[in-house]
């Protein structure tokens, strides 16, 4: 062991610390990384806290400190005053210090079904980078956020955040806050004929959360599961990720090809559909379909995954009963969601679910997340209470539907012969179909040269085989900005052909 003590600029330690933080501290992992990455040996004697602070120009209490830390967390040897070396440590090879990235990148090693997710498509949207200022038009999937009441909603969380402190600090039960759980059965049961109690009622992180919830619950890894195609890609990473089969089963104008789905996937236990209002074609399931359904969910003993995730926005006539509503055999798990009607980052969705799984599927919820953060929940069922949630439906069912016709009005205009775009008589967006033969991912990736964010329809399909389409949000872009994204995306589209 060396007895001479080299001064620890010799070796390349020098002190930079950053504002705010405390030269103690900063020495103190300045000297520790320089151990674990081999710069300081094990064995060697380092400099006395006298020696260093003279050196560095700093208090000897700060050299003191660091060394104590040090020592205490064992990369040094020795007592104060009978000198200090780097203790005997085997420090292995990938010990480098935190903050810097590792030499070389090995892949991870994940599961096979972790393996399988990571390589599940999720980012469906471009970049975009486009002319213009101010979020592109036709973002898919996305609510009015600038007509959200953000400032009613603050002023309601912070009146539950003052007076209900004790109660919705602690933890809570997995299935939900239960004044939530109430308001959610009355307001499915109503708007959307589910017939339930609050028992069944688990409030879940987002439908998403709900989708992951009822695929680990409900099938074992090399199960088939029948998957909407062209679907929604959420549905199918949850399928993956409990490492069972997602299997494309075509969609029609009348919804889920019950018969082709029997014919793919025979055993499959569950089947994933968005029956009021598919997603991305935005057909409804007819009347047959759904009773086929649900005799296949009865005779196979599997169950049926019903996405109702944005039903609430229906333009024309009356809005569908849920197939929940028609089950008599306790088959179908309900997911509902609060992103579209209030806003995605709240995280809050809810399942339904028959009541011989209502505990199995708490367990499950209990071991997945605990439960949703309780502030949110209380919040939110006051909102309800008072009227507001009722309210801001309403004026959103209004302002989709224009913003939806004015879409539909500036694409017959623009895009003639170019775009056909159908109405929208539901939901947040609408497909325009294409010309036969063309490439829908090459026309908006062209549509994001221009600053337009649209959705290619191949990309929701698991397999190829439709139209090419382009899907375009409209209850996220404003009039105005509606007839501008047009123009663009009709520049896009006619140079691209
Ligand atoms: C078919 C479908 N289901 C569910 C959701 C909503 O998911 P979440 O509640 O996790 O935000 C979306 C959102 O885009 C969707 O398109």
């Amino acid at each position: 062991m060396s007895r001479q003590s080299p001064s620890l600029a010799a070796v390349g330690i020098t002190l930079d610390p950053a504002p705010g933080i405390a030269v103690s501290r900063h020495l103190y992992e300045r000297i520790r990384d320089a151990i674990l990455s081999g710069q300081l040996r094990p064995g060697l004697r380092l400099p006395s806290s006298r020696a260093l602070a003279a050196e560095l120009g700093v208090s000897r209490t700060t050299t003191v400190t660091a060394y104590e830390r040090l020592r205490d967390e064992g990369y040094l040897d020795g007592r104060v005053g009978a000198g200090t070396t780097v203790a005997l440590l085997q420090i292995p090879p990938a010990a480098a210090p935190v903050h810097q990235p590792p030499a070389v990148r090995r892949p991870p090693r994940l599961s096979a079904q972790g393996a399988a997710l990571a390589g599940v498509r999720w980012r469906i949207r471009h970049a975009m980078d486009g002319p213009g200022s101010g979020p592109p038009a036709f973002p898919v999937g996305r609510p009015a956020l600038d007509a959200f009441p953000a400032e009613l909603w603050g002023k309601v969380v912070a009146r539950r955040a003052r007076r209900s402190a004790g109660s919705l600090l602690r933890y809570q039960h997995p299935a939900g806050y239960r004044p939530l759980r109430e308001a959610i059965a009355a307001y499915a049961g109503m708007a959307r004929a589910v017939r339930c109690t609050p028992e069944q009622v688990l409030v879940v992180g987002g439908a998403q959360a709900g989708l992951s919830l009822a695929a680990r619950l409900l099938l074992d890894p090399g199960d088939d599961a029948w998957m909407e195609n062209p679907g929604y890609y959420g549905a199918r990473g949850a399928i993956i990720a409990a490492g069972a089969t997602p299997v494309p089963v075509p969609v029609d104008e009348d919804g889920l090809d019950i018969a082709a789905g029997k014919a793919l996937a025979p055993r499959a236990r569950v089947a994933y559909v968005t029956p009021s209002h598919q997603f991305p074609l935005g057909v409804t399931m007819s009347l047959p379909r759904r009773l086929a359904l649900l005799e296949w969910a009865r005779t196979a003993d599997a169950y049926v995954v019903e996405d109702d995730y944005d039903s609430e926005y229906r333009y024309v006539g009356d809005p569908l009963p849920s197939l929940q509503g028609l089950d008599g055999s306790g088959r179908v798990v309900y997911v509902g969601s609060f992103s579209k009607v209030l806003f995605p980052a709240l995280r809050i969705g809810y399942l339904i679910v028959p009541d011989e799984l209502v505990d199995a599927f708490a367990a499950g919820q209990r071991f997945a997340a605990a439960h949703v953060p309780a502030l949110e929940q209380a919040a939110l069922t006051d909102f309800i209470a008072d009227g507001h949630f009722a309210r801001h439906v309403r004026r959103m069912r209004a302002l989709y539907a224009e913003r939806g016709a004015a879409l539909v009005q500036a694409a017959r205009r623009e895009l003639d012969g170019v775009l056909s775009v159908t109405p929208a008589h539901a939901g947040l967006h609408v497909i325009g179909w294409l010309p036969d033969g063309m490439d829908d991912g090459a026309a908006a990736l062209r549509a994001a040269e221009h600053g337009v964010d649209v959705q290619p329809l191949s990309a929701h399909a698991q397999e190829p085989g439709r139209r090419p389409g382009l899907l375009l949000g409209h209850a996220a872009t404003p009039e105005p900005d509606i007839v501008t994204g047009i123009q663009r995306l009709a520049a896009a589209l006619t140079a691209a052909s």
